[in-house]
C-alpha cells in the first residue's frame, strides 16, 4: 500500500516507519529536481502555514518560510516578542486559535511533550522545528544529503561526536536506527543519551539490520567511520554557566584532522549549524577570551575542507521541510 501522510503531524521520526520516512526523502528530492529546474509548484496555493518560534533560528525559519511560499502558500512568523504567545496566552490556547485559521503549525520550543500537545489542540498538522529533546525536520534533510553524496544509506557507518544527549545525538540516533546506518555516539559518559531511547533504538535498529554503539574513546568513534557529525556544546535553553564544564567535557571529542584521518578515506564532515568553527561570533569571540579556546566542536580546517558537505546539508533543509508540509497538507 502506498504511504499517505495527510494530515499527520511531524514531531518526531519515532512515529514514523522506516518506509514513511523513505517516502519523505524520496518526495524532497522530486521537489529539489522541480526547484533545480525552474519547475513551479504550487500545488498548496489557497493554505496559509504559520511559523511559532519560542527560541531563535536561522535555517528553519527560513526553509519554513521559501517552501511554503514555492508551494503557493501563505505564511505567518510570530514570537513571544511580536504575539500573545506564552506572556498572555499559553501556547496550547495560542495554537487552538491558530489550528481555526491555518492549515499547518510550525513551533519551535523547549519541551517535547509541549509541542505534543499542541498537535493535540490543534486540529491540524504541526511540525516540531527543534526541542530540547528532538529535531526531526534536521533528520530529513541529513538523511537526504548522505544519500546524495554516497548514493544510499543502508550500513553506513555514521559517528555523532559532542553531547550525544542533546536533540541532534537523539534525533541522528532515532533516525540512523530506522533506515539501517550503524550509528556510534562518541561522547563522556556523562553526556550518553537516555538509556531508555537507547534501548528503544536497539531494538528498531537489530529490525533494521543496523547497530547503535557507544564509546568514549575518540579513536574507536572515528576509525571506519563514513561521516563525521557533531553539534555546539552547549544548546539553545541551556544556562550560560554551563560553558566551562562542558568546554572541560568535549574539548577531546573535537572535530579535527586527527578524526578525519582516522575516519574513513572518502568520509565527510556534517553539522546541523550553527557551528562555532572560529571567533567570528559574539559567543566564539567570548569563549576564546575566558577559556582560550578559538574552535570548539570543529576546527576551522575541517569545517572549510573538502569533506564538509554542511552548506549543501543546510540547502536541503528548505528541500526536505518543503516535501514535510507537502505531505502532510496534501
Ligand atoms: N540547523 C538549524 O536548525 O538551524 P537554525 O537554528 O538556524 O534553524
Ligand atoms: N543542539 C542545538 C541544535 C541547533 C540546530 C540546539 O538545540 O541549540
Amino acid at each position: 500500500m502506498g504511504v499517505n501522510l495527510s494530515g499527520r503531524s511531524f514531531l518526531k521520526l519515532l512515529d514514523f516507519t522506516p518506509d514513511e520516512i523513505r517516502y519523505l526523502i524520496n518526495l524532497s528530492k522530486e521537489l529539489k529536481g522541480l526547484k533545480m529546474a525552474g519547475v513551479p509548484h504550487e500545488y498548496l496555493k489557497g493554505k496559509n502555514v504559520v511559523l511559532l518560534f519560542e527560541k531563535t533560528s536561522t535555517r528553519t525559519r527560513c526553509s519554513f518560510e521559501v517552501g511554503a511560499r514555492d508551494l503557493g502558500m501563505g505564511v505567518t512568523y510570530l514570537d513571544p516578542g511580536s504575539s500573545q504567545m506564552g506572556k498572555k496566552e499559553s501556547i496550547e490556547d495560542t495554537a487552538r486559535v491558530l489550528g481555526r485559521m491555518y492549515d499547518g503549525i510550525e513551533y519551535r520550543g523547549y519541551s517535547q511533550d509541549l509541542v505534543e500537545s499542541i498537535a493535540e489542540a490543534a486540529k491540524v498538522p504541526v511540525w516540531n522545528g527543534l526541542t530540547d529533546a528532538f529535531h526531526p525536520t534536521q533528520m530529513i534533510a541529513d538523511m537526504l544529503t548522505i544519500e546524495e553524496k554516497f548514493g544510499y544509506l543502508k550500513g553506513i557507518n555514521f559517528t555523532y561526536f559532542g553531547d550525544a544527549r542533546n536533540n541532534m545525538g537523539n534525533s541522528l540516533m532515532v533516525a540512523c536506527a530506522k533506515l539501517g546506518l550503524n550509528f556510534t555516539a562518541c561522547a563522556p559518559k556523562e553526556l550518553w543519551p537516555d538509556e531508555r531511547l537507547v534501548e528503544v533504538c536497539k531494538a528498531i535498529a537489530q529490525e533494521n539490520d543496523c547497530c547503535i554503539r557507544l564509546t568514549d574513546d575518540v579513536r574507536e568513534g572515528s576509525e571506519n567511520a563514513d561521516v563525521v557529525y557533531t553539534d555546539i556544546w552547549v544548546s539553545m535553553g541551556e544556562p550560560e554557566s554551563v560553558w566551562e564544564s562542558r568546554i572541560n567535557l568535549l574539548r577531546k571529542y573535537q572535530v579535527n584532522k586527527e578524526v578525519m584521518s582516522m575516519a574513513n578515506k572518502d568520509a565527510i564532515f556534517m553539522h546541523c549549524l550553527p557551528s562555532f568553527h572560529d571567533t567570528n561570533t559574539v559567543i566564539g569571540k567570548d569563549v576564546a577570551e575566558k577559556f582560550g579556546l578559538t574552535e570548539m566542536e570543529v576546527t576551522d580546517e575541517v569545517f572549510e575542507s573538502k569533506q564538509s558537505v554542511v552548506f549543501d546539508e543546510a540547502e536541503n533543509r528548505m528541500h526536505t521541510i518543503k516535501a514535510i508540509m507537502y505531505a502532510t497538507l496534501k
